[in-house]
């Protein structure tokens, strides 16, 4: 049994997502709760529209202390609630009880409801407590069921033996909460798993807007947040890269790792790229480069006058141009950001700028632009197009970095 302490330390202000599905063991996942919760943990539940009937969600809310969630959304406001943050949120993601119904949803990948979206969103360890009566257990249908997650990685806590609901008597029931809790304090001490696949790579990334002088208070720029070449640049690094981060102006922090080199203007942001480029084995372009810069640069502000004002405007260099030009075998990614006739305008840069792949975002996507957090983007190189889901700035930056990886292994 777990000792309180022992749990405790390994799982204080840990993140625990709790799925719980319609089976009459789900009573034991009110202790369970309670357990992680005393012993510091931050849990989220959900459960399956059936689970309802065997637990209320409000005795799960005020255990806890959260709003569980059932649905896609709440019918109330329509807010999302998204199984890909809840996804990103968990430390780890443990599904106590899994009926036979959801363990077959699990293996197959059906997603009819948000405890399902949310497996297949999850990239934190799964752990499922199956419980049922003891026939549903030992099926075939079952059992290869759970050989088929086991083999994907999901953590499985055996069922126990002993009296059933069905007042059957054998290997179906879920194991004891205490047991769980365990479990999971073991694994969360377990030490993370780090991919460190990109040792001894150096990388640039630029990232965010530049900003242009008028005069010493005004300036022309544009809406880039950063976020997403920050987590770029992050990712990068946390898989061993020697990242120089190349920023305009943000309120981000420098992730961990990596080296910010600051910048405002495009011509400062090219000196600074064309100057790191000479020593690294690839560059991400991510920035919002001005493409025009004013002609010249008043030393005093600007006074108003009565009529219409004239800025002329000459254009800047093209950063990623000039490294396309003296690429040689290093690795050159870029970005392109649409609003119209996207992948032809996106191919067409493919090829003006040398990029390896260019990742396209359009301005028509929900919920891709410029502040959010997430992106809905289509890879394009020269064998053709890969559109990706709606996901996370970061899980973008994962998939960039996955095939970063994959280009530096051919
Ligand atoms: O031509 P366009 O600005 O749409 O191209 C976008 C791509 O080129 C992005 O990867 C962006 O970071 C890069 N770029 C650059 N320097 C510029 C303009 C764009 O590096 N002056």
């Amino acid at each position: 049994m777990a000792s309180a302490t022992a749990t405790g330390q390994r799982l204080a202000g840990r993140h625990i997502l709790l799925g719980i599905t319609g089976s009459i063991a789900a009573y034991k996942a009110a202790m369970l709760c309670r357990l992680w919760k005393t012993a510091g943990a931050e849990v989220q539940v959900v459960m399956t529209p059936l689970a309802k009937q065997f637990i209320t969600p409000l005795t799960m809310a005020t255990l806890s202390k959260r709003p569980i969630l059932v649905e896609f959304f709440n019918p109330e406001n329509g807010a999302w609630n998204s199984h890909v943050s809840l996804g990103e949120w968990a430390d780890c993601y443990v599904i106590a009880p899994a009926t036979a119904n959801t363990l077959a949803k699990m293996a197959t990948g059906v997603a009819d409801n948000l405890l399902l979206t949310t497996y297949l969103s999850a990239r934190c360890p799964v752990v499922v407590a199956p419980a049922m009566d003891l026939d549903m257990y030992a099926h075939e249908a079952t059992q290869q069921n759970l050989r088929t997650l086991a083999a994907r990685g999901v953590r499985i806590v055996e069922p126990g033996e002993g009296e059933l609901a069905s007042g059957l008597s054998g290997k179906g029931r879920m194991a004891e909460p205490e047991e769980i809790a365990e479990f999971v304090g073991q694994l969360l001490s377990e030490p993370k798993e780090e991919k460190k696949t990109l040792s001894g790579k150096r990388m640039i990334v630029t990232a965010g807007a530049t900003i242009e002088a008028i005069d010493p208070v005004r300036f022309i720029s544009n809406h880039s947040s950063g976020k997403m070449g920050y987590a770029i640049a992050g990712e990068l690094a946390s898989r061993g890269a020697d990242v120089t981060l190349i920023s305009g102006r943000t309120a981000l922090p420098v992730p961990p790792g990596v080296e910010r080199v600051d910048v405002l203007s495009a011509a400062e942001m090219y000196e600074a790229a064309v100057k790191a480029f000479d020593t690294a084995d690839g560059a991400v372009m991510c920035a919002a480069v001005a493409d025009y810069t004013p002609e010249s640069v008043s030393a005093t502000k600007l006074k108003k006058g009565d009529g219409e004002m004239c800025i002329r405007l000459r254009r800047t260099r093209d950063i990623a141009a000039e490294l396309g030009a003296r690429k040689g075998n290093r690795l050159l990614i870029g970005f392109a950001l649409e609003t119209d006739d996207e992948e032809a305008h996106a191919q067409s840069k493919l090829e003006k700028k040398n990029f390896d792949f260019i990742v396209l975002n359009s301005l028509r996507d929900a919920g891709a632009g410029f502040r959010g957090d997430t992106n809905k983007v289509t890879f394009i190189d020269r064998s053709g197009c890969e559109e990706l889901p709606l996901l996370t700035k970061r899980e973008v930056a994962a998939r960039i970095a996955d095939r970063i990886e994959g280009l530096f292994a051919r």
